[in-house]
């Protein structure tokens, strides 16, 4: 590993050569490219980590299905599937049935009351009971995340009034009565769930400014995707089976079972068809 660290920018420049038209990650993407900490060791801030609390995408109701004819398996509840409950949905349930069931089962939007009802009464590991929306909302608090007025200010512009933080008018009423008409009191998190999102875009634009640049660090920090996405560190058959395969390859190498689920899809993390084609 000492000799990975010390010739990265020789390895990762040899790489280049062979697979990269340009240095510039708009033209080449992340991979390959030159390993990059900004001048700040690498961390995720409190931002980030705020606006990725999505926690109303989990389903409330989760029924299996096959991946052979569509058939409901068994209907379950979340507090079915999680924790130790997991392992035996595990045990009795096919994979490639799993499967396709994560691949057609949609997730809740990410906005105003579709909070999973199951995670508002979430019994930790240790026994206790805990509401996540609250807890949502005071972990920004804690360690003094803007509100999301001053928030938005920071990165754009403040909404002019509860009216431009969403376009229902009942929510804008909503919450003005809940925050006594004071729109710099409005939590970080209920402004972003308010918020109507671009069209064709799962979260509002006041959450993507944050993620996008931490999604890319992400990458930019890490050096098996810059200076060590090279054969000397991969191998020469890591990277062809890198550059060469998907999430959707590699599902079928598993469960060639599912290629009429997945046919003609570019992207594993889209949508898939159902086992009956619709
Ligand atoms: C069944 C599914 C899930 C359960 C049971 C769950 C549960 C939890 C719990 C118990 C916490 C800690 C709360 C605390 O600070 O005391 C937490 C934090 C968090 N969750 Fe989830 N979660 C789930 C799904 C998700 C999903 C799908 C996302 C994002 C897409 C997500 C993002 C986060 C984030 C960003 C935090 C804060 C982490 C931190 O403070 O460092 N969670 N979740």
């Amino acid at each position: 590993m000492a000799a990975l660290g010390s010739g990265s920018a020789d390895v990762g420049d040899r790489y280049r050569g062979l697979g990269r038209i340009s240095r510039s990650e708009v033209v080449s993407g992340i991979p390959g490219g030159t390993r990059d900490h900004y001048g700040v060791p690498y961390s995720f801030t409190e931002e980030f980590v705020a606006v990725y609390r999505m926690h109303p995408l989990i389903r409330d109701t989760w029924h299996p299905r096959s991946a052979t004819d569509d058939r409901t398996l068994r209907h379950c509840s979340l507090r079915d599937v999680w924790g130790p409950g997991a392992l035996k949905v595990l045990e009795s349930t096919g994979r490639a049935d799993l499967l396709h069931s994560f691949g057609t089962l949609h997730p809740g939007l990410v906005t105003l009351h579709t909070f999973p009802g199951f995670l508002q009464e979430f019994e930790r590991p240790d026994g206790h009971l805990q509401d996540l929306a609250v807890t949502d909302i005071l972990r920004s608090r804690e360690p003094g995340v803007p509100r999301c007025d001053e928030f938005r200010r920071r990165l754009l512009r403040p909404a002019a009034g509860f009216a431009e933080l969403t376009d229902h008018p009942a929510w804008a009423e909503q919450i003005e009565r809940l925050y006594d008409g004071d729109i710099e009191k409005v939590d970080l998190m209920v402004g972003l769930h308010a918020e109507r999102p671009p069209a064709g875009f799962a979260f509002g634009d006041t959450a993507f400014r944050i993620f996008v640049p931490m999604a890319s660090r992400r990458l930019n920090s890490d050096r098996f995707f810059t200076g060590h996405h090279t054969p000397e560190a991969y191998s020469g058959a890591g990277m062809a089976r890198i550059d060469g395969n998907s999430m959707i390859t590699e599902l079928l190498r598993h469960h060639p079972e599912l290629r009429p689920v997945l046919a003609g899809l570019t992207n594993a993390f889209g949508p898939w068809h159902t086992a009956t084609g619709t």
